[in-house]
């Protein structure tokens, strides 16, 4: 059974919010899997959440979608506390949960019917099968298709109801490249009808492509959010030039002006310098020292009550 104490001040009214976190938290037993987390999602916003294994995304993700009760904190979706949601709440809402429910006899086209059939203002059926790619496979048992075309179809099942905000937990796991980029498409056609999303992928080149703004959450703390081309903050994207010496040994310099340096050592060495590199850090780069700076954090913490 849930215990669940939410906090008790209310959240201020914010036409422009789609979502306000404040001091969320969730504890199973000893572990905090999500550990005062504060986050606002504006209407109309793509934003990711990226963060390891375990670290507290599909948590966050079902308390806003009101699947899960949390322990504390503040939350409101829609202008709505998902722990109260009503159905009119719900029809507002698309899910694509990431454990996808057990298919039942159904075909694809018979599911979405009767889907749609909840919905006040669902979209076309045979519209939505076109957008995630299914049309040759409309009249096929959900139970009969491939692990990639069923999560198509949850993807179909979460956008029937024509939602102002979609969520979206790791949805793209099992597609294969082509499928991940229409997928990507059929987003960025939702995101031009103003509907908001919230995101989870393992993938950074889908939060690149897709988030106006990205979070990172690690331990259940958001370790670090902000626009995709600014995660990490500005010391974390200081290129590195790396080249040989006459004599063969490797330099690597992290500066924040590549080109002098490549000039200063072009001239020092009278020609051109072998192996000569200027790399700057990818997306995976910079979430990988946010994830490793977080981790020997931790450790430090732990070591300091032990
Ligand atoms: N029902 C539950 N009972 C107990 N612990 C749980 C439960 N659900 C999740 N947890 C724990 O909470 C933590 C966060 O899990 P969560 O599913 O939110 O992670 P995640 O970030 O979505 O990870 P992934 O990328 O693997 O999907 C994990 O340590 C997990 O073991
Ligand atoms: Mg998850």
């Amino acid at each position: 059974m849930e215990i669940t104490t939410p906090g008790t001040g209310t959240i201020e009214s914010d036409a422009d919010a789609a979502v306000r976190i404040r001091g969320l938290r969730k504890d199973y037993g000893r572990l905090a899997a999500v550990d005062g987390i504060d986050l606002d999602i504006a209407r109309g916003e793509t934003f990711a959440l990226l963060g390891p294994n375990g670290a507290g995304k599909s948590t966050t993700v079902e308390i806003l979608e009101g699947y899960r009760l949390r322990s504390g904190g503040d939350v409101s979706v829609l202008g709505v506390d998902p722990a109260r949601g009503d159905l009119a709440w719900k029809a507002r809402i698309g899910i694509v949960l990431q454990s996808a429910t057990e298919p039942g006899t159904a075909t694809v086209r018979e599911q979405l019917r009767q889907f749609a059939g909840y919905y006040p203002n669902p979209r076309d059926v045979d519209e939505v099968i076109a957008a995630v790619g299914l049309e040759e496979k409309a009249r096929t048992r959900v139970a009969k298709l491939s692990g990639g075309q069923r999560r198509r179809v949850d993807v179909a099942l979460g956008i029937i109801g024509r939602p102002e905000l979609l969520f979206l937990d790791e949805p793209t796991t099992g597609f294969d490249p082509e499928a991940r980029r229409e997928f990507w498409q059929l987003i960025r056609s939702l995101k031009a009808e103003g509907t908001t999303i919230l995101l989870t992928t393992h993938y950074l080149d889908e939060a690149a492509q897709l988030g106006d703004r990205a979070g990172v959450i690690i331990g259940g703390r958001l370790v670090d959010v902000g626009a995709i081309d600014e995660l990490g903050g500005a010391e974390a994207r200081v290129p590195i030039v790396r080249w040989r010496e006459a004599g063969g040994a490797l330099r690597e310099v992290r500066t924040d002006r590549p080109a002098e340096l490549v000039a200063s050592v072009v001239a020092r060495l009278g020609g051109e310098p072998e192996g000569l590199e200027v790399i700057r850090p990818s997306l995976e780069d910079i979430y990988l020292q946010l994830v490793h700076s977080a981790g020997a954090e931790a450790h430090d913490r732990e070591e300091a009550l032990a």
